[in-house]
């Protein structure tokens, strides 16, 4: 890959297949594993790693809008492809041209798809059970089912919800507990369509696992323990645990973020750095000036804020980040060494260091009032992704466009 700047966001499958094969591991029951690639795959590259979780056995993906899921058709993934956003007529059609299997959330979206499909198509459900976003109502169940019982054109194959608290789900009174007990109420009146039921997000399946690792016992009417729940986990496969317990299972960051050193400034004190001159040296400083910026995703507000890793030290983000470029005071960092040395040595934004140091983004998330999940999202398309680990060269070579 042709890279004239050195800023790249490095994903590492073997970490992905790490997290994978944890989760395959500890729900073998699952009755369904459906990792979440939306979003880019949450920045990392939604085709490279759906033909990479396909190799891994994982046979459901998850993704928001149908030109997601086209996309990974295109590029030949073969996994069911769910499609969790809303669509009309003319999605319907291309939904079921695609072989994907929508997520059905309306009573339009019934009709919409009797009317185009030609043989029976199978459907998941959603049920709004407290987020207020998308969904039936539970109350709807019953007229729900008599609607699709026996339909020629509809098959119910699952029931969906989805957590808007997932961080409370260990607890017996949550809004998590609420809402299972709401979706497994409804599946009662499903149970002729032989179906199951899946809502679990990554909060939700490690507080499952929270409670299998004290042994279940004095959980056993837990709703986490109602039944045995599909696994739609998005976050852990990418690396992190949005719960407090970080010790609940071994989870590998994916994802990378570097750049290098453009160059080097002496700044005397009472200098100034960057847009607004925001950031005013109080002693003789060395900067460093590193090619990336707010339009790659690395957010504005960190400006003054943040840290990142540099020559096996955490060195501050000073002065405001620019739209291409952000500043480091490194002068503690590089002291008594030959600065033409480190010029275009490695930067971490987040991620790992070749010292094995880690930047988490979560810190980041914190310090720019904002979440893990955006972060990650965030990093700009212009920012090309760097695929490694002992199967990313046979996966790159097999990813191809049909
Ligand atoms: C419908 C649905 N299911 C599952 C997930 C995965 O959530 P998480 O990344 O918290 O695991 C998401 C993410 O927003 C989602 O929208």
């Amino acid at each position: 890959m042709d890279m004239y700047r050195r800023t790249f966001a490095e994903i590492n499958l073997d970490n992905l297949a790490h997290n994978i094969r944890a989760l395959q591991k500890l729900f073998p029951q699952a009755p369904f594993l459906c990792p979440m690639v939306k979003a880019n795959a949450y920045g990392h590259g939604d085709v490279q790693l759906a033909c990479f979780l396909e190799t891994l056995g994982v046979q459901h993906l998850g993704v928001c809008l149908i030109e997601e899921g086209l996309l990974l058709r295109n590029f030949g993934v073969k996994a069911e492809i769910l499609v969790f956003r809303g669509f009309d007529r003319e999605g319907a059609e291309k939904i079921l041209q695609y072989r994907m299997t929508p997520v059905v959330t309306t009573w339009e979206q019934i009709q919409y798809l009797e009317e185009v499909a030609d043989d029976p198509v199978g459907i998941h459900l959603k049920f709004d059970t407290g987020m207020n976003r998308l969904g039936f109502r539970p109350e709807e169940a019953q007229k729900l089912y008599e609607r699709l019982w026996q339909n020629k054109k509809i098959r119910v194959k699952a029931l969906v919800t989805h957590l808007y608290n997932g961080e409370d789900a260990i607890s017996e009174n949550g809004d998590s507990a609420e809402q299972l007990r709401k979706l497994h109420h409804v599946s009662q009146v499903f149970k002729p369509f032989n179906i199951f039921c899946h809502a679990l997000n990554s909060a939700g399946i490690l507080s499952l696992l929270q409670i299998q690792q004290k042994g279940g016992g004095q959980h056993g009417t837990h709703p986490l323990l109602l039944q045995n729940w599909g696994l739609r986990p998005g976050l852990m496969i990418y690396g992190y645990n949005p719960l407090e317990s970080k010790d609940l299972c071994d989870l590998k960051p994916v994802m990378s973020l570097k750049s290098v050193v453009n160059t080097f400034r002496h700044l005397k004190p009472g200098e100034k750095v960057s847009y607004g001159g925001t950031w005013k040296a109080q002693r003789d400083s060395v900067i460093a000036i590193v090619p990336i910026g707010y339009a790659d995703g690395y957010h504005r507000i960190l400006s003054n804020q943040a840290y990142a890793l540099f020559n096996g030290a955490r060195v501050p983000v000073v002065g405001s980040v620019c739209m291409d470029y952000l500043m480091l005071d490194v002068t503690d960092a590089v002291k008594g060494q030959d600065l033409a040395q480190l010029q275009d040595k490695q930067v971490i934004l987040f991620g790992y260091d070749s010292h094995g140091n880690f930047l988490s983004p979560e810190e980041l998330a914190g310090k720019a009032k904002s979440i893990t999940w955006e972060m990650l999202t965030s990093v700009g398309e212009r920012v090309p992704r760097v695929y490694v680990g002992s199967e990313a060269d046979s996966l790159l070579e097999n990813v191809g466009g049909e």
